[in-house]
């Protein structure tokens, strides 16, 4: 039986780049709509559901997408509402690319750091420049999940700090801290990750401040766009030693954002019956034998 996906984009226009992943993720047909709300989501979805025999619904699959964060937050509930027993089909939400980009970078991170914590050992401090963006935000969320403590950065505070209540609100007994401006350097000694997540040709971090992250620091770029997020990064660096520090740029890290995409629509296709988010793109990520899912010793 065919493989159909049901591409729902909050965005007018569907996503060419999340289309053609599926394409070459191995899907036979691809049904896309634009400017998906959470009022007209239920026919498409409907349609989804009722069209093949329940033995069959492993052939269909839903991808929610669109830069609206919010609103594909909203589509995802009224779709999750819509199905009932066992009469669904298996969804893949990845907005703006920020669960696969936002999981590429923690399984980066976790190739040096554990996040295990005992009394003897503290816990991971993670900064997350850029932290009120649809990538950041996913990142903090899947790092204080994870038992790290997190600086979320913004350039303004208070939208730092309404991202960080955002979270802890989904993610109870989490523990993040707002951050801006000269806030930052009074921490960056001490942190273990510095993630980058600003927006694309933005410096985020200068040559002076990375050289003030003195531990064994990861320090991981998202940004592939010139001047680079953290300066002294190259889009290319793979775990590049830098002193005591680990470097990872955008290019690395969107390869690895590229197998997980692809992994998720063919792991759609297996049950009916997943809700593939970014949590649950993490667990699939810790199954898959990617070269670059492995620890590198300090
Ligand atoms: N490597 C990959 O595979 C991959 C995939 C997807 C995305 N990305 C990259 O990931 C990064 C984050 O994506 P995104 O969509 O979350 O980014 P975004 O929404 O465009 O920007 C993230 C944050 O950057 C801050 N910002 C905006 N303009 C700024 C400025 N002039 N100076 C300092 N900060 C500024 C904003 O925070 P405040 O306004 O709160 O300060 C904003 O919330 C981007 O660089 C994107 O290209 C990489």
């Amino acid at each position: 039986m065919k493989k159909i996906l049901l591409q729902l984009d909050v965005d007018p226009q569907p996503c060419s780049f999340d289309a053609i992943t599926a394409v070459d993720a191995g899907v036979d047909v691809i049904l896309q709509h634009g400017s998906v709300s959470a009022d007209n989501a239920v026919s498409l979805v409907h349609g989804a559901m009722f069209t093949r025999g329940a033995n069959k619904l492993s052939s269909t699959g839903i991808f929610l997408g669109g830069k609206d964060i919010t609103k594909v937050e909203d589509v995802a509930s009224r779709i999750s509402e819509t199905f009932f027993d066992s009469i669904r089909v298996s969804v893949f939400l990845d907005p703006a690319g920020a669960n696969t980009t936002a999981v590429a970078a923690v399984i980066a991170a976790k190739r040096h750091i554990s996040f295990v914590t005992s009394a003897e050992t503290k816990c991971c401090q993670a900064m997350i420049l850029g932290g009120t963006g649809p990538v950041g935000q996913r990142i903090s969320r899947l790092l204080a999940a994870q038992g790290a403590h997190v600086y979320l950065v913004s350039r303004d505070l208070e939208r730092a700090s309404t991202c960080c209540q955002f979270i802890q609100q989904k993610t109870p007994n989490t523990h993040l801290e707002p951050l801006s401006g000269k806030m930052v350097e009074e921490v960056i000694g001490s942190v273990d990750l510095i993630i980058s997540a600003g927006k694309p040709g933005i410096e985020m971090l200068t040559a002076t401040q990375l050289s003030q992250a003195t531990s064994n620091t990861v320090c991981i770029d998202l940004n592939a766009v010139p001047p680079a997020g953290i300066n002294g990064i190259q889009p290319a660096d793979q775990a590049r030693r830098d002193g005591t520090k680990h470097l990872y740029g955008a290019l690395s890290v969107g390869e690895m954002k590229m197998k997980l995409h692809k992994a998720a629509i063919q792991q759609l296709f297996q049950t009916n019956d997943q809700w593939i988010d970014a949590e649950a793109l993490l667990l699939l990520s810790e199954r898959l034998s990617f070269p670059a899912n492995k620890p590198i010793n300090k």
